[in-house]
């Protein structure tokens, strides 16, 4: 996290941030004046008790849901005020996102899993399925490119997963559970793959754990207990 008196824009900055679901005796205050910022090139971890906001939390800073007020600021620009044109630009563009059940496409391979969201911002396929190559290797993966999901193990699909939020060079990665459903072993090579592509490409990370082993890996963290932060240090 990133101090107030600094001059740098920051990555990420969110002010006074709530988002309440439903109205009346059955609306949920799931999150409620939240403030921080994201240094660039941080590497965040949210934790918190189940119910506690997080995947409300990482919605709302990714552009899949829209905040009842406060803003986001990505790169100092208010993105909660943007048409959804822009903001479909943005996701695509400047964000990634990885999720606890992997999402990965049945039918394709590994690679054009990858590549794929490189297609849709109009790079040609040659030099999507390099970008997508290089990617894998950097993930260990360079001999698992031709498989489909299926063929894969959990670990792998989830850096599989990794690779493809990565391919058009996000400015911020958002990771929801990303070790929820795998082993330890596997665990530690998602999480590890993580830092490094927070080390080596410089992408800001932020993703929500329910385990505090995953603590280790973060530079900051955030601790949400219903709907409000009880605890942001930096490490
Ligand atoms: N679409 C929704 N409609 C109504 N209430 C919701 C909705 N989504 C989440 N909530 C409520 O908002 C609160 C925060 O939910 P959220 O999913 O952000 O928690 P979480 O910290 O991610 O929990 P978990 O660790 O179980 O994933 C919870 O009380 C939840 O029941
Ligand atoms: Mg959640």
């Amino acid at each position: 996290m990133q101090g107030s008196g600094s001059s740098r824009t920051p990555a990420l900055e969110v002010r006074d941030l709530s988002r309440i679901y439903g109205t009346g005796d059955i609306a949920v205050r799931a999150l409620r004046g939240v403030s921080f910022h994201v240094a660039s090139g941080d590497m965040v971890c949210i934790m918190g008790k189940s119910g506690s906001g997080k995947s409300t939390l990482l919605r709302q800073l990714g552009l899949l849901d829209a905040p009842s007020s406060g803003q986001v600021l990505l790169d100092g620009v208010d993105v909660t005020r943007l048409r959804e044109s822009h903001r479909r630009v943005l996701r695509l563009e400047h964000l990634g996102y990885v999720f606890q059940e992997y999402a990965l496409l049945p039918e394709l391979t590994a690679e054009e899993n990858v590549y794929l969201p490189s297609l849709m911002s109009g790079t040609p396929l040659r030099q999507a399925r390099l970008q997508a190559r290089e990617l894998l290797a950097m993930l260990d993966l360079e001999n698992r490119a031709g498989h489909r999901p299926s063929e894969l193990s959990g670990g792998q699909q989830q850096r599989v997963a990794i690779a493809r939020a990565l391919i058009n060079r996000p400015a911020v990665l958002f990771a929801d559970e990303p070790t929820g459903n795998l082993d330890t072993e596997s665990s530690e090579r998602v999480m590890t793959a993580l830092t490094r592509m927070n080390d080596e490409l410089g992408v800001t990370v932020l993703f929500v754990s329910h385990d505090s082993d995953d603590q280790r890996f973060a530079k900051s963290l955030i601790v949400l207990r219903d709907g409000e932060i009880v605890s942001d240090v930096d490490r």
